[in-house]
């Protein structure tokens, strides 16, 4: 295996893996690679089905999985999430329907379900069908910083905020609102974005405790993007990502698959 710097403060390709094969010294090896580098691009993996993927996922702690499934979702296995642009039928879906809306919020820079009580550990997300062109995924190191609140993997002291934060604990919405868009400013400065090409069978995964992540445009239109992304947590039981407290009643009338 063959392990590549791609940025000067975190991001690592790793070339040789076999994800399907989880044993123990490739768990070992990307555990450290993933505290020191807290984005390592997992490359060649087309090979990969999503039951291997899940599989892959959990050898490093509990999964998060996505809400219930609705009616007649079988497209990708349960216990990943769909990041694609395409309806059931794998058919590019209305750029103006709630779906294609919904995906456009995560070209905001977010850590993955931090609006949950316990922070995801990793997001590993895997490319199925890419487009020709665009559709980069940015990354921003947040441990590269000197605002303190988390310890990450590596020890570093990093910065735990994103798109999904609203408001400071202890201090008025204005204020605090105001504070969160400063930070974020001054983290996603354009000289601190790892901007993640992507090549047919990359799985990137990344650290959500010390990272913060942002889709980027490309043809909706015209082009499939079909990603799925599996989501670990530091510990726990394996759970779904809607917490029961929140959310329509109809959520909690469905029944988990
Ligand atoms: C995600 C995400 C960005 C992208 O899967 O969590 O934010 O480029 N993806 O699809
Ligand atoms: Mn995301």
């Amino acid at each position: 295996m063959q392990v590549n710097r791609l940025h000067p403060t975190f991001a690592a390709e790793l070339i040789g893996a076999d994800a399907a094969r989880p044993d123990a010294a490739l768990i070992a090896t990307v555990e450290a690679l993933m505290s020191e580098h807290a984005v390592l691009c997992i490359r060649d993996q087309g090979h990969l089905d999503d039951e291997q993927h899940l599989a892959f996922a959990r050898s490093f702690g509990p999964l998060e999985l996505p809400g219930p499934r609705r009616e007649g979702e079988q497209r990708i296995a349960y216990g990943l999430y769909n990041v694609s642009s395409l309806d059931e039928q794998g058919e590019i879906i209305d750029t103006q329907s709630a779906q294609a809306k919904f995906s456009k919020g995560n070209e905001l820079f977010h850590a993955d379900s931090s609006f949950n009580d316990m922070p995801s550990k990793w997001s590993m997300l895997r490319a199925v069908i890419l487009p020709p062109e665009r559709g980069d995924t940015h990354f921003i190191d947040m441990r590269a910083m000197q605002p303190l609140v988390r310890t990450s993997a590596s020890g570093r002291k990093s910065l735990f905020v994103g798109s999904h934060a609203w408001r400071v604990a202890g201090m008025d919405e204005a204020e605090g609102a105001a504070l969160l868009a400063e930070l974020m400013a001054f983290a996603t400065q354009p000289q601190n974005i790892f901007a993640h090409k992507w090549r047919p069978g990359d799985m990137p995964i990344w650290d959500n405790r010390c990272t913060i992540h942002r889709g980027t445009e490309f043809d909706y239109a015209r082009y499939k993007r079909d990603l799925r992304r599996a989501n670990v947590n530091e510990s726990g039981e394996e759970r779904s990502m809607i917490p029961d407290s929140v959310g329509p009643d109809s959520f909690k009338l469905e029944q988990k698959p």
